[in-house]
């Protein structure tokens, strides 16, 4: 019987003739039955209402079932976070990764720190279409959360069982925190960088928020102003948000401007680190100390690898399953997110049928997922607690987009973290995504009706 079952979430659901009987080990799994049940209510307008005899005991697999939104490449109002937040509980997901920092945008209030939203929440145009682009639309674009927002977020998201993971990127991806205190660079005095064959809009002298997708070197700096500046954002961040866990991002961070960094040579030698990877990987033990220190737990992207581990870090895998797979057998927990099964700012089908980011994840391709990689054994498999679906918005610059490209890869992957490795039928599940299509109808949700001509790919 599920309602045995130690996970958090476990129910049973069992419809009678005259009564329907919901139960749970906890008010989570009692949520999930409910979840359930909006599942069995008919999809076509009749005048009778009538649900299936059922009787179900389920229980989630993993613990981690998590949707990640970048809203620092394009930025999605409270109302649409909101839906965001009751699809993930729709398909009984209980993460909500919200990825608040970038390059094009820092997206959360701090107090303390009042030019981050109001320069770094702007950025005066956006290239159009695919990198580099065919020119920039010379807008102003921009926008934020107020703490008041965020503080009725993270409640609505509470009230649906779900906790909000945020993430505040360092040191990489922080041109937007840049342009607003450019004392946080190794080179305050240089002007940003442009992307390369990218169009530029408005002033280009001095740090400016970036207006084109990529990496770019001009990186938080190690020093003793970065750090105070980032223990206080992330007071203010811990107060915001209960979670246990904070992402402090790590990937894609350039090395070049602490190769040239008289500072950061000087502090490599000083803390006995072999190169610029040590570097990052002091960078990220200090913040995780300083987090650790008021009960927090830190989630890095699997860069946070390289040049050691912070000694109780969480591991979040993207390039791949590799690192996710040697942070397991170091002991760490790890979240897989690999582009190939996880992330939703690929393409859906074969054909590109819109622009995006590139890449080929069917949505038969998520289905097929196993988070525990069989290169684990069964004790390392344990360290894996979870996958997430990551959606990156460089070429989603409407809530409908964000729609279409989490439609319907969302299903597909809430079954991965619910069911039972033999229990997912690729078959099986094609028959209930075209009830479920129904059911996204009725949300009126955009979604990708395509999927068939994938099923060559599970
Ligand atoms: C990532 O996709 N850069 C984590």
């Amino acid at each position: 019987n599920a309602i045995n079952n130690t996970t958090e979430g476990a129910y049973s659901l069992v419809v009678y003739a005259d009564k329907i009987y919901i139960s749970g080990n906890s008010n989570v799994g009692v949520f999930y039955g409910i979840q359930s049940l909006i599942q069995l209510l008919p999809t076509a307008s009749a005048t009778a209402l009538s649900i299936p005899f059922v009787e179900i005991a389920d229980a989630p697999r993993f613990a981690y079932r998590g949707m990640h939104l970048d809203v620092g490449r394009h930025f999605f109002d409270v109302e649409f976070v909101k839906r965001y937040i009751d699809f993930i509980a729709l398909h009984k997901m209980n993460i909500f990764h919200w990825h608040l920092t970038e390059d094009q945008g820092w997206r959360i209030e701090i107090k303390k720190y009042p030019k981050l939203t109001q320069v770094g929440a702007y950025r005066n145009g956006t290239i159009i279409g695919n990198y580099p682009g065919t020119g920039n639309d010379n807008a102003k674009y921009g926008g934020y959360y107020t703490q008041k927002e965020i503080k009725e977020i993270v409640q609505y998201a509470a009230n649906r069982h779900i906790t909000i993971i945020p993430e505040i990127e360092m040191p990489g991806h922080s041109s937007a925190a840049i342009a607003a205190y450019p004392q946080l660079s190794c080179f305050p005095a240089e002007a940003t960088a442009r992307a390369k064959r990218t169009t530029w809009s408005g002033d280009s002298t001095g740090k400016q928020v970036q207006q084109a997708w990529g990496v770019f070197d001009d990186v938080f700096c190690p020093s003793e102003y970065t750090f105070h500046f980032l223990e206080d954002v992330l007071n203010e961040v811990m107060e915001l948000f209960p979670s246990k866990y904070i992402h402090i991002g790590g990937d894609e961070c350039p090395k070049a401007n602490w190769k040239r960094s008289e500072f950061c040579q000087k502090l490599i030698k000083e803390k006995d680190l072999k190169d610029e990877h040590g570097l990052q990987s002091y960078f990220i033990q200090r913040i995780e100390k300083y987090l650790n220190a008021k009960g927090r737990q830190i989630i890095g992207w699997d860069e946070i690898l390289e040049g050691g581990l912070a000694p109780n870090a969480t591991v979040m895998s993207w390039r791949g399953e590799g690192g996710g797979i040697a942070a397991a057998k170091q002991k760490h927990q790890v979240i897989m997110t690999p582009g190939d099964w996880c992330y939703f700012d690929h393409n859906q089908t074969k054909n590109k049928d819109s622009i995006t980011i590139g890449g080929y994840t069917s949505v038969a391709k998520v289905y097929s997922y196993e988070p525990q990689s069989s290169k684990l054994s069964p004790e390392e498999a344990k360290y894996v607690i979870g996958a997430q679906g990551n959606v990156w918005t460089e070429y989603m610059q409407y809530t409908t987009k964000v729609e279409f490209m989490i439609f319907p890869r969302i299903s597909a992957l809430s079954e991965v973290l619910w069911s039972k490795k033999d229990d997912r039928n690729w078959d099986d599940f094609q028959g209930r995504l075209k009830e479920q299509f129904k059911r996204y109808d009725l949300w009126k949700v955009h979604y990708n009706p395509i999927y068939i001509e994938q099923s060559d790919s599970k």
